[in-house]
């Protein structure tokens, strides 16, 4: 049986347009799905909006909207932008979904009836930008840790007993040494569980905020917005639903969700989450992966708050959606921090796209218009530098798929641009421009392999650019896009016609200052 791939992004607030932040996680989701389909694994992608809280209350309120109506229209916002960059998700999920709340209802409901939930009287520090409980000792100059201002708060609420489950989640990380990555993350978090973990207040009463999940034990309350939006990364795969019983068997139970989402947010991943999941019985996801930020021209986090978002569709006018996806794959680690400026994404699509592979497309198929009458010649591949080259290119396959898996898809990316590099280096070495003059057959020859290469690579690059790589195949007559086709050799047969058109990557110039 094939191998399963359940990969979740964050759920995103509707309180704002997707910008380059938000965007990251999406695409590089995206990326990691597409790369798993490719090595013939069953898939399943989900992202979606987390609708509930007061963020979205008050967005809604601003614009004197009912908070459903404003999540309605925010919603196409996200799924625009997902369409404009060649997202392909199986799931959009909404938290105001009616098998949502009620399948919230019913975990609350479970988790009181056992005891893990208790009413208790608060008092203490609440961040509403965060919408996150602090105590005393939680505060960093009055403020949350993360810099936030907090209000102080006295009322009654519910509690989920988070502390209860504290041995078991450091033991399982300790066991587990993939489970949260990368590993400074992961010993981030074990450091956050040397302190004795409180309970997680789980409640909001409707006096403050009246935009959430009801309470099923309290009508004067509503759920907790990270309790209800967490929750989804199951329900979306059919939990406490029994008619998709098998679902979630398999894509939850059987499998293990990839959680992949943004450092700011391990901690509701790899805790709160996974302590509800203990409670409530069922299996943890197989992986948190947290990956870095895009920072602003201060080297800071780029977010709204701090008023300099960069909207990715701008970015994606600028170079194409395939420019910006290929930029996020190749120039940040996933898991590192990188800066972002219009100008590091031109040069990098210049240099990779316009100039290596650009170069080599219509070098090799201008020539074999020229000599070859537009079709792949009949030739043997016996000079040792295209045996080289040929080996070099066989090899990439696996080794692509040994960086995803590990979830290093920029080295991956890099190891294909060495070799798209080597076959450069290869035309330049062997001239095919000037042999075409004497020696045919070794023309056919350089020619041909270097077309092999790039098919090769073009494969191997489809899950990152998909739609020019689609029209690259398409010029090449190339319709086998599967990783075997990567691992075989004279896959464009004799007589294949090799179309030359226009500049597939045509240098872009960056008219206004970066
Ligand atoms: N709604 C919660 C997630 C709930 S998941 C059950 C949330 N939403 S968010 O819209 O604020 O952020 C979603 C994601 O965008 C997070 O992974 C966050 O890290 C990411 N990013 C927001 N700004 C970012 C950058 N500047 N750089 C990279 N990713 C960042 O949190």
């Amino acid at each position: 049986m094939s191998k399963i791939f359940y990969i979740t992004t964050p759920l995103y607030y509707v309180n704002d347009k997707p910008h380059l932040g938000t965007a990251y996680s999406t695409v590089m989701a995206d990326v990691l799905n597409r790369y798993h389909k490719l090595f013939g694994h069953q898939t399943l992608f989900l992202t979606g909006t987390d609708e509930h809280g007061q963020k979205c209350q008050e967005a809604a309120a601003k614009r004197g909207m009912a908070p459903q109506a404003h999540c309605d229209d925010m919603v196409k916002n996200f799924k625009n932008a997902w369409a404009d960059l060649d997202i392909e998700y199986d799931i959009f999920f909404r938290t105001t979904d009616g098998f949502h709340k009620k399948a919230v209802q019913d975990c609350l409901q479970e988790l009181y009836d056992k005891g893990d939930i208790y009413a208790n009287d608060y008092e203490g520090w609440y961040s509403v930008s965060e919408e996150i409980f602090y105590t005393e000792k939680d505060l960093v100059d009055g403020k949350s840790p993360s810099g936030r201002e907090v209000v102080r708060i006295s009322e009654k609420n519910y509690f989920f007993k988070m502390s209860k489950y504290q041995q078991r989640l450091i033991e399982h990380i300790e066991k587990n040494p993939l489970f949260i990555q990368p590993d400074s993350r992961r010993n981030e978090v074990l450091g956050f569980l040397r302190q004795p973990l409180g309970d997680l207040c789980i409640s909001r009463p409707k006096s403050r905020l009246s935009w959430g999940i009801e309470i099923p034990f309290d009508k004067d309350y509503v759920t907790y917005v990270w309790f209800d939006a967490l929750l989804n990364y199951a329900t979306g795969v059919g939990f406490k639903q029994p008619a998709r019983q098998a679902d979630f068997q398999k894509w939850w139970q059987d499998t293990g969700a990839i959680h992949l989402l943004g450092k700011d947010i391990i901690t509701t991943h790899s805790v709160y989450w996974t302590t509800m999941l203990m409670a409530l019985g069922i299996n943890l996801p197989k992986q948190v992966y947290a990956h870095g930020w895009i920072l602003n021209r201060d080297m800071e986090k780029m977010s709204k708050s701090k008023g300099d978002v960069v909207n990715p569709l701008d970015i994606r006018n600028l170079v194409g959606p395939d420019g910006l996806r290929y930029f996020y794959v190749r120039d940040i680690h996933l898991g590192n921090d990188a800066p972002f400026s219009k100008e590091l994404v031109v040069n990098r699509v210049n240099n990779d796209l316009a100039n290596n592979m650009g170069n080599l497309l219509s070098r090799t198929s201008n020539l074999i218009g020229k000599y070859f009458d537009g079709k792949i010649p009949s030739c043997d591949f016996k000079d040792p530098l295209t045996v080289e080259l040929k080996t070099k290119a066989l090899a990439l396959a696996d080794q692509v798929q040994a960086d995803v898996e590990k979830m290093n898809p920029s080295h991956a990316l890099e190891k294909i641009v060495q070799v798209l590099n080597e076959a450069n280096r290869y035309l330049e070495i062997k001239a095919p421009w000037k042999l075409a003059k004497d020696d045919l057959a070794t023309t056919a020859e350089v020619l041909t392999a270097s077309l092999e290469t790039l098919r090769i690579c073009a494969i191997l690059l489809y899950p990152v650019i998909p739609k020019k790589i689609g029209e690259l195949l398409a010029r090449l007559s190339c319709k086998d896009v599967s990783l075997e086709a990567c691992k075989k050799w004279s896959q464009l047969k004799v007589g294949t016609p090799i179309e030359k058109g226009e500049p597939l990557f045509p240098r872009i110039e960056l008219q206004e200052a970066p």
